[in-house]
């Protein structure tokens, strides 16, 4: 559990302004899905690492009931507040996303921004099983996470890996990389990768 309690740290002592991913509007990617190639009905949303919220409270609108969760306490009170704001009915939850604690199949969508790279070598298995658990048939994973084009790293990815670790869970709708100019005013590189509950 250490590992994952730098979040908790991080949201402490950064103001929410500063934080790198932060775009201030929801994901690009995200919006894309929904809004452009439309191929995920509504229902029942899970954000599995919320952040400030800002996609949350996009999927909520966009009329999906949403719940959202994230490791880090002060991450959710922030999200928590933001979603009042703006008048978004959002479950929230402080949980670990290696240990989901909800029922089978429950879920229509689930949304990982940049949760799946953070998850330890030896917990992604566990990680994996349980958003497989989570979903219904059918339920679509959009999970966006570090390219290996932005180097070298034991969190970045290539295609070949995506495919490796969740090809014997899930059917592989789409990959597809991108970069994107972050909160920070870095470019940095995602593969964004739709996988179906089959
Ligand atoms: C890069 S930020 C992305 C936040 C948000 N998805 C966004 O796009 O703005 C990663 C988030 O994952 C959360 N996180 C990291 N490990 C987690 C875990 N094991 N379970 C749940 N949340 C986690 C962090 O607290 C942080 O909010």
């Amino acid at each position: 559990m250490a590992y994952y309690e730098k979040w908790e740290k991080i949201y402490k002592e950064y103001s929410v302004g500063v934080l790198p991913w932060e775009l201030g509007k929801p994901r690009p990617v995200l919006v894309n899905l929904i809004e452009g190639q439309k191929i995920i009905p509504e229902g029942k949303a899970l954000d599995l690492c919320c952040g400030l919220g800002t996609n949350t409270i996009y999927l909520s609108k966009a009329g999906f009931q949403t719940t959202a969760i994230d490791i880090s306490e002060t991450a959710v009170k922030h999200s928590k507040e933001r979603s009042l704001e703006a008048d978004a009915n959002i479950h929230f939850i402080t949980c670990n996303s290696v240990y989901l604690p909800f029922k089978d199949e429950v879920f229509n969508f689930v949304f990982d921004m940049g949760c799946f790279h953070h998850i330890l070598p030896n917990d992604r298995q566990r990680f994996v099983l349980g958003i497989r658990r989570v979903l219904k048939e059918r339920g679509h994973y959009f999970m966006v996470c570090f390219s290996d084009k932005n180097g070298t790293a034991w969190n970045h990815f290539s295609k070949e890996s995506i495919v490796a670790i969740f090809s014997p869970y899930f059917g592989i709708s789409d990959i597809h990389h991108f970069s994107s100019v972050e909160g920070d005013g870095y470019i940095r590189s995602f593969y964004a990768t739709l996988l179906v509950n089959e």
